[in-house]
């Protein structure tokens, strides 16, 4: 999850992904279900142009149900095929590839009518770093698939991993950047946990995440820590310091501490299954 990106890492990224873009049907673009646009590159559909797209909302288990069947109709909407994952479970995953299948129909028509047959659909997984890449291919591959491409000692060339007899994957995934120029999205990320919290204040982002929830997940916080939800967000942090004992030396309230405690809750899924944005806010101009 240490990743920095520089100009030059966007470069040699976006390069390499150009050069790979030549060789699949198809790309399969992986998204954090809870920020489904915050999560995306902003270059894909660029370098993407003319190739079938499937966006996998990855990570369904910890998103809002009702916002990411929003999530799936938005994507639709724009012609992508979409598909809701949760690689950590497997929940999704193989059904992936029928529908790999049918967004490549047209490409495997057009194949038939030229008396191209049995050549498999190649297909190369990306996104931004920690929405689930590798946990998502390493629960594809599951066991019984065999490595083509590279012969030992051969180092030139792609490997690909076969999936079925029609599916071929690239193996090693896409790692793009996220759109970090714009603040709304680094604050969904450092919230989500996929940049490193010391670049963001932690009292900060926990503020912010409690307007979040005060304003769309009513209930939550009054449940969880006993605060009033119609207090203003400060107020609501010092609360939960308050209760939950977080006092320093001199017993004073200790911010930082409620702050952790709050982020931490939020990430490993205490606080329920919440969406961080919305097709509605996602697409506000910041
Ligand atoms: P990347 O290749 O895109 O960078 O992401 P990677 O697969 O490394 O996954 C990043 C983290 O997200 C991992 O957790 C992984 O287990 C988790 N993850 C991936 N898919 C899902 C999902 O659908 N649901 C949930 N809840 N988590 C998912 P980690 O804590 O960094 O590692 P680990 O403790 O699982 O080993």
């Amino acid at each position: 999850m240490d990743f920095q990106w520089y100009p030059g890492h966007m470069t040699k990224a976006k390069r390499m992904m150009q050069e790979n873009m030549k060789l699949i049907d198809i790309m399969i673009e992986l998204v954090d279900a809870r920020i489904p646009l915050s999560s995306r590159n902003p270059d894909i559909d660029q370098l993407a142009a003319n190739k079938s797209r499937l966006i996998l909302l990855n990570k369904t288990d910890m998103a809002d149900e009702r916002v990411t069947a929003q999530w799936e109709e938005y994507f639709k909407e724009k012609g992508f095929y979409v598909a809701r994952t949760n690689a950590r479970s497997g929940k999704g995953v193989k059904g992936t590839q029928a529908i790999v299948m049918d967004a490549c129909k047209e490409k495997l028509e057009r194949d038939r009518k030229r008396g191209v047959k049995n050549r498999p659909i190649r297909a190369m997984i990306a996104g931004i770093p920690n929405v689930g890449k590798s946990t998502f291919i390493n629960s594809l591959i599951g066991k019984a698939c065999t490595k083509t491409g590279n012969k030992p000692g051969v180092t030139k060339g792609k490997q690909w991993i076969k999936l079925n007899k029609n599916i071929e994957l690239l193996d090693t995934p896409g790692i793009l950047w996220p759109k970090f120029e714009d603040q709304q999205v680094g604050l969904r990320l450092a919230l989500i946990g996929s940049i490193r919290d010391e670049i963001l204040n932690q009292d900060e982002m926990a503020i912010e995440l409690i307007e979040y929830l005060k304003n769309h997940y009513q209930g939550i916080l009054a449940d969880r820590y006993q605060v009033d939800e119609n207090e203003d967000k400060v107020k609501i942090l010092e609360q939960i310091a308050l209760n939950r004992n977080c006092k320093m030396k001199g017993n004073e309230l200790d911010y930082e501490k409620a702050s952790k405690i709050v982020l931490e809750e939020f990430r490993n899924g205490k606080l329920g299954k919440i969406s961080l944005e919305t097709p509605e806010e996602g697409t506000k101009e910041a």
